[in-house]
């Protein structure tokens, strides 16, 4: 059986330590909306979610246009109307409205790659979606 060096596992459990410490500290900014405004924020955050499912749904039956229709109409720029996008936007950070512009650009673009029927495009094309879920999610918080 290998040995595993002493200063190794110090250096694990410090690495461990260090995460739990972030994991219990929200060090996210807050942004204060107004209650209305946050209700109808959490609404279009679970209704992307369910989109990111049915497109996901979608693509594994091989329903690309179905996917692209998803996309474009619930999270990409065809969206911003239904979202309140230009009356939320002021209460928003500059960093925060640009992921948000950047999610919904990702989306009209995976629209238009999955219209082409190529699944390992269309993947990479979401994944860029769900990276700005990403990375509005671990840097800003409404409650
Ligand atoms: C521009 C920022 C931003 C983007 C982009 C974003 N979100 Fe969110 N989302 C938030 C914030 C802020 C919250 C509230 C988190 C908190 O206060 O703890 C949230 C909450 C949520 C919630 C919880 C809703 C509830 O009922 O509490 C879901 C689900 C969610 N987001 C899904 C998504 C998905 C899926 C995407 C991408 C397709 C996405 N979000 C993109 C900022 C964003």
């Amino acid at each position: 059986m290998m040995k595993i060096p002493q200063a190794c596992l110090l250096a694990a459990s410090l690495i461990l330590a260090a995460q739990t410490c972030a994991a219990d500290e929200d060090t996210r900014i807050k942004v204060d909306l107004p209650a209305m405004m946050k209700t109808h924020m959490l609404h279009s955050m679970r209704d992307h979610l369910l989109a990111v499912h049915e497109i996901q749904v979608a693509l594994a039956k091989g329903a690309f246009d179905k996917a692209s229709d998803i996309a474009e109409n619930r999270i990409g720029m065809s969206s911003l109307e239904s979202h309140n996008a230009a009356h939320m936007a002021p209460f928003m950070p500059e960093g925060m409205q640009n992921i948000g512009t950047e999610m919904h650009h990702a989306a009209s673009r995976f629209a238009m790659t999955a219209s082409e029927g190529d699944l390992p495009r269309s993947l990479a094309a979401l994944s860029k979606v769900t990276e700005q879920c990403v990375a509005c999610h671990m840097t800003y918080r409404v409650n």
